[in-house]
């Protein structure tokens, strides 16, 4: 499963890259006006090309129009901003035909705020680079985020569907152990939680027990 960060907070992404194992960004509406302020469009476009320059891989960067055409003109603008650049547009009806327009001209796609495995259906088939269904959003409303992960897998594999299942609105490690084992194809990650994954009490503590052990020889080695 690859694993994307989702922040555009620069500080984050050049952390999580510097351990070696990030594949990709999300970023969202809501993120960026956190990070870029006062929030132009020129800023906007500054900061998603400092993302890309910053990691070798996809950077998903979300439209902010709500019809058809005006998307794929946006979602273009977008796409010039860098080869790395992944137009995320909506799971609404003109999303779904932003994303036929912008994949029929060769532009990666990340249907967002997928909530059913029906909008998940409906982007694959308007030929989405990504489909993002939310699961923490899901859990949120007592509803089985991870069942629609399972669900769109499922679908995906049954029709040898070529869409990556995008695991969005990850809250904590016990969901991206449940994304690996469902078969997402990556799953998109806040850096809190990326941090947890490192983490566990029983490493601390042998950790600890290893080094008070190994203090002569430590001392040893820190002289030679
Ligand atoms: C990613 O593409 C989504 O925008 C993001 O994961 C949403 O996460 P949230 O529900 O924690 O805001």
């Amino acid at each position: 499963m690859q694993f994307f960060i989702d922040t555009a907070n620069l500080d984050e992404i050049r952390e999580a890259q510097s351990l070696g194992v990030l594949d990709g960004v999300t970023t969202n509406p809501s993120l960026i006006a956190k990070e870029v302020k006062p929030l132009t469009y020129e800023a906007f476009r500054d900061h998603i090309k400092k993302i890309c320059e910053m990691v070798h891989g996809p950077v998903s960067a979300e439209v902010t129009t709500l019809k058809a055409n005006e998307m794929i003109v946006e979602g273009e603008a977008l796409a010039e901003i860098h080869e790395n650049v992944v137009v995320k547009c909506p799971l609404t009806v003109d999303g779904i035909k932003a994303i036929k327009a912008l994949s029929a001209k060769g532009i990666r796609t990340n249907a967002t705020l997928i909530f059913s495995p029906n909008q998940a259906l409906l982007a694959a088939k308007a030929g989405a680079t990504y489909v993002s269904p939310f699961v923490g959003r899901l859990d949120d409303v007592s509803t089985d985020g991870m069942l629609l992960i399972e669900q769109i897998v499922t679908i995906f594999r049954n029709f040898e569907i070529p869409t990556q299942v995008l695991a969005a609105s990850i809250r904590h490690p016990v969901h991206v152990v449940e994304c690996s084992l469902l078969g997402a194809d990556v799953a998109t990650i806040p850096f809190k939680v990326i941090e947890q994954l490192a983490k566990h009490p029983l490493t601390d503590i042998g950790l600890q027990k290893f080094m008070d052990d190994a203090k002569a020889l430590r001392e040893k080695v820190v002289k030679a």
